[in-house]
């Protein structure tokens, strides 16, 4: 699988915040290709992983990578929202850290059959789990208008959402609606889209919108987070990479919640007062680093 996952974001930092050679369990929730994970075994032969994806195809691709370390590594096909719910797969005595690395990795983005990239054709799919039923075309082809331009200016924090909205709709009723090229021409064409240096294709805004709406990827994340928080024994360490600025905002706040307004004690602290950011050298050698964030905890 070159050219995928071999880069992951933020590694040394999310290392050290991790405090990745003590021994014990880590929790990835997110594995993909298993970047940080794969590091971590290979740094510390006293580490243990359990590793989520929702994707499976993701988890069949890091088959081959992960060959070696089967007798200290546990993957499950499941949404890391869920990991509490799987009490008897994790020993939460020994769980010395957890790390979510959000979002979507260039393996899925390089798919176009998957449908997140608007530089490749394919369907309108987008699902990182395909078990599930809805996929962006569902939605473009059955949500009412001001419901498709809502999830535009939340998810996207796109203007003129109302009026995307409202072409989409006319496109629709068409039947000219049906693949990631389609929409992006629809995109272009409402923004009038001339090509420059430095500026963010507005196509990349919709179909980060659609893709948080399929994947549902911003519901019950800071419930989870504080109850793993909750969950955790002392001194473990949570670290949270995020790419957007609807996905930083809630996990600052839920960390903040969980450190500064409980009424008795606080649950964990802050061991990143600002976000950690790429340095110039990782954002020009991987172009995905640029809008990281990490965000860092330790359970008190
Ligand atoms: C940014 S990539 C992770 C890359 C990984 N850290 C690496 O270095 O190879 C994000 C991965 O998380 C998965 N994912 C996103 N949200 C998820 C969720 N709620 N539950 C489980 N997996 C999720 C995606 O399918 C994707 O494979």
């Amino acid at each position: 699988m070159k050219g995928y996952g071999h880069t992951p974001v933020l590694l040394e930092e999310t290392l050290f915040f991790l405090q990745a050679s003590r021994p014990g369990v880590y929790l990835d929730g997110t594995f993909g290709l298993g970047g940080h994970s794969l590091e971590i075994l290979k740094r510390n032969p006293s580490a243990r992983i359990i590793g989520f994806d929702r994707d499976e195809a993701s988890l069949r691709a890091a088959a081959d990578r992960i060959k070696g370390y089967a007798d200290r590594l546990s993957l499950y096909q499941a949404d890391f929202r869920q990991l509490l719910e799987l009490e008897d797969l994790i020993p939460w005595d020994e769980v010395r850290g957890a790390l979510f690395d959000l979002g979507l990795s260039s393996f899925q983005l390089a798919d176009p059959a998957r449908g997140f990239s608007f530089n490749q054709e394919g369907p309108l799919d987008m699902r990182m789990d395909t078990r599930q039923k809805i996929t962006a075309e569902k939605i473009l082809m059955t949500y009412p208008e001001d419901r498709l331009a809502e999830l535009f200016k939340k998810y996207g924090e796109l203007h003129q959402a109302k009026l995307l909205a409202r072409k989409i709709v006319s496109l629709r009723k068409l039947g000219l609606l049906k693949t990631t090229t389609d929409l992006k021409k629809l995109v272009e064409g409402t923004y009038h889209w001339v090509p420059q240096k430095n500026r963010l294709h507005p196509a990349a805004k919709v179909f980060q919108a659609l893709r948080i709406e399929v994947n549902q990827e911003l519901d019950g994340l800071d419930d989870f987070l504080e109850r793993l928080a909750r969950k955790c024994l002392p001194e473990t360490r949570l670290v949270v990479i995020s790419f957007h600025s609807l996905e930083d905002r809630l996990v600052k706040r839920t960390w903040q919640q969980l450190a500064f307004s409980e009424k008795g004690q606080p649950v964990v602290k802050i061991l990143t007062k600002k976000p950690v950011r790429p340095t110039p050298e990782e954002t020009e050698a991987n172009t995905r680093s640029h809008s990281a964030k990490l965000r860092a905890v330790e359970r008190i």
